[in-house]
């Protein structure tokens, strides 16, 4: 096994809160083994392109300044997708890219899209690569929790606390969109913490007057006002993608499923006032929940203790209360992760009250 003098780390996909948080663990705990570590800059972009870019982080300069408690990602990311048939191409790019740096492993901080983009890419390559996963849509196969969802959740939750506020003061029901894309991980845990009335899932179908017997059950109690959570994933009732955008590489654009739904819900019951509300971006930011930056440090540490092992192409996980770590052709294999319309989080919604849709 040859012995490690040199790794590079680079954050791919979404930005989310904790990730300056693992780079922070990753160099304290590399550092200490004497590796040098060179942080790429906007994701796979800084090896791929001439001239690299990247620099070289320290425990003095990185884990000792400010970064490790801040979101968004101090080295840049990259979210926008890889022509599929460009891949090989890229990959001998990245393969030339990491002989040019000398990397002898690579660090991965991304999602499941950037786990099998780069696990692809670096098959060519000779380097070794370790996963760790973020992502505020918790979607990453066979992990329990990925960092940055945690503190997506606690923004959507204490968004639905606000709102709720608001929606009282004026007898409105507000229909708050959240993101999560295919997944309606973050919609079904902040709509359980926030109480919402209503919380709609792509994993689930819904109608319309499924929603407004929700409403005039409420009203029937005396309440006026409303918290409708849903995911940007949804579709329209009879199943339409809201949204027709797609970004520069043709991957679908969500968003505009709170605005729909304010019209449709309006159309049928004009008795109460609606009012949609994006969280956006403010999900993905914000200071990192202790909970992230936690998961954060357990992962950093892990993963250099694989590389150390001489272990490859593996991503770290929390499974049942514990890091270890799983292959990533078995991550890719598995894919997305959704909602389990029959497991505990719909279950404990559907016990409270909530409508969750038709179930
Ligand atoms: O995958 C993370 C995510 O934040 C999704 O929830 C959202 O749909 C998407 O990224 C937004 O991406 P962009 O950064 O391109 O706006």
């Amino acid at each position: 096994m040859k012995k490690i003098k040199r790794i590079g780390i680079l954050t791919s996909g979404g930005d989310c809160a904790g990730l300056n948080a693992v780079l922070s663990s990753v160099v304290a705990a590399a550092e200490k083994k004497g590796w040098e570590i060179y942080g790429i800059h906007n994701g796979t972009e800084g090896i791929t392109e001439t001239p690299h870019s990247y620099e070289v982080l320290t425990l003095k300069d990185f884990s000792d300044s400010p970064w490790p408690r801040l979101s968004g990602s101090y080295l840049g990311s990259l979210n926008k997708g890889l022509r599929i048939e460009s891949l090989e191409e890229v990959s001998k790019r990245f393969a030339q890219g990491v002989k040019d740096l000398g990397l002898d492993a690579i660090i991965v901080v991304g999602g499941d899209g950037s786990m099998n983009i780069v696990s692809n890419m670096s098959k060519g390559a000779k380097v070794r690569m370790i996963g760790i996963p973020k992502t505020v849509d918790n979607d990453t196969p066979i992990t329990e929790s990925s960092v940055g969802f945690q503190t997506a959740v606690e923004y959507c939750t204490t968004s639905i606390d606000s709102l709720e506020l608001t929606a009282r003061s004026h007898n409105r029901a507000m229909v708050i969109e959240v993101m999560g894309r295919d997944a309606g991980h973050l919609a079904i845990h902040s709509a359980i913490s926030g109480q919402a009335d209503v919380c709609l899932i792509p994993e689930i179908p819904y109608s319309i007057d499924g929603i407004i017997n929700k409403l005039q059950e409420i009203k029937a109690r005396g309440r006026n006002h409303a918290i409708i959570v849903v995911s940007e994933g949804c579709k329209t009732e009879d199943g339409k993608s809201v949204s027709n955008r797609q970004n520069m590489v043709g991957e679908k654009v969500y968003g505009g499923i709170s605005e729909y739904l304010c019209g449709e819900i309006t159309k049928r019951y004009p008795a109460m006032q609606f009012r949609s509300v994006t969280l956006g971006h403010l999900q993905r930011s914000g200071v990192p929940a202790a909970r992230d930056r936690l998961l954060a440090y357990l992962f950093g540490v892990h993963a250099v203790e694989l590389l150390e092992k001489g272990e490859d192409k593996r991503m770290v996980v929390w499974k049942d209360g514990k890091i270890s770590s799983v292959k990533l052709s078995e991550v890719v294999k598995t894919g997305t992760t959704l909602v389990n319309p029959k497991g505990k989080y719909v279950h404990t919604a559907k016990a409270l009250g909530i409508y969750v849709g038709e179930i």
